[in-house]
């Protein structure tokens, strides 16, 4: 797979998660939690914390017609808030994120692209290169669900870019969902994170700080939630460990202009016999312990 990301939190625990149980073929990086710098500097500090050598290529700075906005009450400013990370080693590859997407997937047919950010990027690769959506095994992206958290009716990816995630949605090819309704059961609870703290070596002390932190952020702003939602980590586990979910399809479109509603994901989940066909696979359920019990593995894997 190549993740294609604004680390991020729970994007950090995605690449993790990725590095661990999947062939992470490449990482590509967006404008979204943080501005591209700071969320470029990131994926290169996760990548050298599991030890992963794959390549690595910033990509836009800016959505294809939204301004540029990010999630500093989220993520804080620096996008990865709340432990004391290494300076990171590797440089990037590139800043060419759209190319490198494009060339990769023509040279190895059956990739999985899985976008854990704003969608910009794989919406300008899907349009400079529209064959790509034959090349590709599908794409597995976090965004949407049936109600929002940026707005009440839009997820902060969709809503940042929905212009890209009208593309994405749309291109035609494999797709599966993971939107909040899935996401926000999975959490990073105290005693969840006590967990990764008993793990011995520096990743699962640095993963732990960092889900403290995002706990903070989180908890205080909802009234239903006990934890830090690791959102992003449900779309590569949609791959690695899709026994855990359940899925239904559904024809699902992004709205880009309404007065209460841009950004927002339409799931048709009605019953009736003549509706469009699907396009995309949804996630509706996890098994959170399973699944938070996998993250614990991975980072224990990389932690010494
Ligand atoms: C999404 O927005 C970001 O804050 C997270 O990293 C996740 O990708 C959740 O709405
Ligand atoms: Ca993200």
């Amino acid at each position: 797979m190549i993740i294609d990301c604004d680390p991020g939190h729970d994007d950090a625990i995605a690449l993790v998660v990725a590095g661990c149980f999947a062939d992470l073929v490449g990482v590509t990086t967006v404008a979204g939690n943080a501005p591209v710098t700071h969320t470029t500097r990131n994926a290169r500090i996760m990548l050298d914390l599991i030890g992963s050598s794959a390549p690595l290529h910033r990509g836009a700075e800016r959505p294809l017609v939204a301004p540029p906005r990010h999630a500093p009450e989220v993520h804080g400013e620096s996008g990865l808030d709340g432990a004391v990370l290494p300076e990171p080693s590797r440089p990037e590859d590139s800043r060419d994120a759209v190319g490198y997407i494009i060339d990769t997937c023509r040279t190895e047919e059956g990739l999985w692209l899985v976008p854990i950010g704003p969608l910009t990027n794989i919406a300008l690769a899907l349009r400079a290169a529209p064959d790509l959506a034959g090349r590709i095994a599908g794409i597995s992206l976090m965004g949407g669900g049936t109600h929002g958290n940026r707005t009440p009716a839009a997820e902060f990816n969709v809503w940042a870019d929905p212009e890209a995630a009208a593309i994405v949605f749309g291109y035609g090819g494999r797709l599966i969902m993971s939107g909040l309704d899935v996401t926000h059961q999975l959490q990073a609870t105290p005693e969840r994170i006590a967990r990764v703290r008993e793990v011995p070596g520096q990743l699962a002390a640095i993963v732990a700080d960092l889900f403290d932190f995002f706990l903070s952020t989180y908890v205080p702003r909802h009234e239903n939630l006990t934890g830090g939602v690791l959102h992003d980590a449900c779309a590569v586990m949609a791959l690695t460990h899709p026994h855990l979910f359940v899925t239904r399809d559904h024809h699902v479109v992004v709205e880009t202009s309404g007065d209460f509603t841009t950004g927002m994901t339409l799931i048709d989940t009605r019953r009736h016999r003549h509706k469009s066909p699907p396009n995309c696979t949804v996630q509706w359920e996890v098994d959170s312990e399973a699944a938070f019990g996998a993250i614990v593995g991975a980072v224990g894997a990389f932690s010494h």
